[in-house]
């Protein structure tokens, strides 16, 4: 058994309170307990005290009328139905507008009457306070959220302000690199190209002939010379690729004599090693295509090179022409060299990158195939390869035919 709710009746006619409560008793089961004031001074005291669960309100009352009853009322978190003489609907309708529930003519009311208009206050004002908790935790919630997002919205610009700075911080140490490397190159290009030079001229002096075991040194100081000079050129090109300072020229041209060319270039070096440089299904009339011509030699002539240094003793090179699908043609290299295992695979095109044999005694700077790649992309090639480990690799270079 819970407690009976409390219903505070505000009246100065004594004879109506008593038939008020006459009309609640004959409802035992809603067991109210009730109280009663005459006048509304004294049913302010009791609310500034008390909360009761609702409240019938005399409108006319000796010291205060309902209106000002309502605005020195300072709890109004009750239901409160209003009772009021026959004419005085008006004045009742503004106090509905102060936050009275209903309100009730004398006259009219019945035992039925005045038990469901008070229930019916009771739940609504029970609904109603439901209605505003919800409403009231609703807006918590959108609250946390929003500054949930605000939060996360912030950390996330503070994470991008951080991400663009260490761009740009990489970017300018990237291009201070490239620059560095393009100047050093350059400045590295005259003397070497000094010391070339002038063991060419103490190997062609007749007038002072060197002793044979001198030509042989001087062989050494012009190969190794050469070597140097070409990772100078290939560290140049590199920096200019970085920096976007490269410009092709693309035209139409055979390529057979240039492949020839490079073979005939590659031979000595395929002698050395032991390799057999063989061709493969040679196209007997003239193939044109769209090339920087310079370029594309500089990229096949790595690709061999390549193909003889990554060899098996005694190993073979074939290099192959064979038309693809609709406007290209692919020159391919195949080697029967150790093959690129499969986890080294995507870093076949990384500059400097070696794959082991920085440590081993095959000369090379690691950027062959890098320039390479970039060079056959700019004048709309494709370059790339298939390898299977312990066995070979074929490299090809995909360019597009001039019909
Ligand atoms: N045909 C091949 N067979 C096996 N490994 C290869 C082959 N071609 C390239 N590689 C591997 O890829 C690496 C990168 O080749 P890349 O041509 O870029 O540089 P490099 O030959 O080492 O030096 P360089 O810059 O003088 O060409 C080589 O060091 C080698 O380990
Ligand atoms: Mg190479």
């Amino acid at each position: 058994m819970h407690d009976p709710l409390k219903l505070l009746l505000i009246d100065d006619d004594a004879i109506d309170r008593k038939m008020f409560k006459k009309y609640l008793k004959a409802f035992p089961e809603d067991g109210f307990s009730i109280l009663e004031f005459e006048t509304g001074e004294a049913g302010l005291e009791y609310c500034s005290r008390q909360k009761p669960d609702c409240m019938l309100l005399d409108y006319s009352l000796p010291d205060l009328n309902g209106l000002e009853f309502l605005s020195q009322l300072e709890n109004t978190s009750f239901p409160i139905l209003m009772l009021t003489g026959q004419g005085d609907e008006t004045i009742a309708v503004e106090a509905m507008k102060l936050g009275v529930q209903d309100y009730l003519v004398k006259d009219n009311i019945t035992p039925t009457y005045l038990m469901s208009a008070i229930n019916n206050a009771i739940k609504i004002s029970k609904s109603e306070k439901q209605r505003k908790h919800a409403e009231e935790a609703l807006i918590l919630a959108n609250d946390r959220l929003e500054n949930r997002v605000k939060e996360r919205t912030s950390r996330l610009e503070e994470t991008n302000k951080k991400l663009v700075a260490a761009k740009e911080l990489a970017e300018s140490a990237n291009s201070a690199k490239s620059i560095f490397l393009s100047k050093m190159s350059h400045e590295l290009r005259t003397p070497i190209h000094a010391i070339l030079g002038f063991t060419q001229l103490l190997q062609m002096d007749t007038k002072n002939p060197l002793a044979d075991y001198q030509q042989e040194n001087m062989e050494s100081v012009y190969s190794a010379g050469n070597h140097l000079l070409d990772l100078i050129n290939e560290v140049l090109d590199l920096s200019k690729i970085e920096t976007g300072n490269f410009q092709l020229s693309i035209d139409r041209v055979d390529i057979i004599p240039i492949v020839d060319n490079v073979i005939s270039i590659s031979q000595s070096l395929a002698n050395e090693k032991g390799i057999s440089l063989k061709y493969e299904e040679i196209p007997r009339e003239s193939c044109f295509v769209e090339i920087d011509a310079m370029r594309f030699k500089q990229a096949v002539l790595n690709l061999i090179s390549n193909a003889i240094k990554y060899n098996k003793p005694t190993g073979s090179v074939l290099i192959s022409f064979k038309r693809q699908e609709i406007g290209r043609l692919r020159i391919g290299v195949q080697d029967t060299g150790y093959g690129i295992s499969e986890d080294k695979q995507d870093k076949i095109f990384q500059p400097f990158e070696r794959l082991g044999e920085e440590t081993g005694t095959i000369e090379g700077a690691g950027i062959g195939l890098t320039i390479s790649k970039q060079f056959i992309e700019a004048m709309g090639g494709t370059i790339g390869f298939e390898s299977v480990y312990q066995e070979g690799s074929l490299f090809y270079i995909d360019v597009p035919v001039s019909e």
